[in-house]
């Protein structure tokens, strides 16, 4: 521990929770009928939500593309930091996640936010007909985060924010015989993206662990 850091404990962070703008009634019917769907309940916490929300804010983000929808939880959140002209484009592999993301965010604040896309990040990312994007999130396959960095970096936009969930690797960053297929590539990730020409990036200790990097 470096001497200006206090040691995080679960009561810091159950701190940071409670300290946190709670979460609408929206949002946690939208949580509980994912469960109920079988969809895995691996969605950003409210404080990374809120952290982001700050962060796209303060930036003035109009276009932001996520990679990795899930039940739509973060897009809404990252739709609502957005002016009402602001859209994020969020792409999903999985054709059940994005039909359940797709029904909720139609019926949300920010249906007129946000744009759906059904396929991989790999074919879809390169065809995207936008440029000068604000923030790039990414939260999905960890093996092809290598490929979003590079192509975050081709259409962000000066200023513009690279988002990457997990880099505490599902909590087995320092585990000797890690269980999940996906924590040797986020460990890979890791030391890619801190050492990125071009880009301040700095792991954020909320959830499993936020980059937030700048293209300079
Ligand atoms: C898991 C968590 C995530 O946030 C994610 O993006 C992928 C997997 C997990 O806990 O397995
Ligand atoms: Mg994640």
């Amino acid at each position: 521990m470096s001497e200006s850091n206090v040691l995080l404990t679960a009561q810091h962070l159950d701190y940071i929770a409670s300290h946190t703008r709670a979460e609408d009634s929206f949002l946690q019917e939208l949580k509980a009928a994912a469960r109920a769907s079988g969809i895995p309940a691996i969605w950003i916490s409210p404080e990374q939500a809120g952290f982001i929300q700050i962060l796209l804010k303060l930036c003035r983000a109009r276009t932001v593309i996520e990679v990795g929808t899930l039940a739509g939880y973060s897009a809404i959140n990252l739709a609502r930091a957005l002016p009402a002209d602001g859209c994020v484009h969020t792409i999903e592999i999985n054709p059940a996640h994005a039909d359940f993301a797709a029904s909720w965010i139609r019926r949300s604040d920010v249906a007129g936010r946000i744009k759906v896309y059904r396929g991989s990040g790999r074919d879809l990312l390169p065809a995207l007909p936008i440029r000068d994007v604000d923030a790039l999130f990414l939260d999905a396959d960890k093996a092809s985060y290598p490929f979003y960095l590079r192509e975050g970096m081709r259409l962000l936009r000066t200023g513009g924010l690279i988002l990457a969930d997990n880099a505490f690797a599902f909590g087995e960053l320092f585990a000797t015989q890690p269980q999940d297929r996906e924590t040797t590539a986020m460990r890979q990730f890791n030391e890619l993206i801190a050492t990125q020409t071009g880009l301040q990036a700095i792991i954020v200790p909320f959830g499993d662990g936020c980059w937030v990097a700048v293209k300079e």
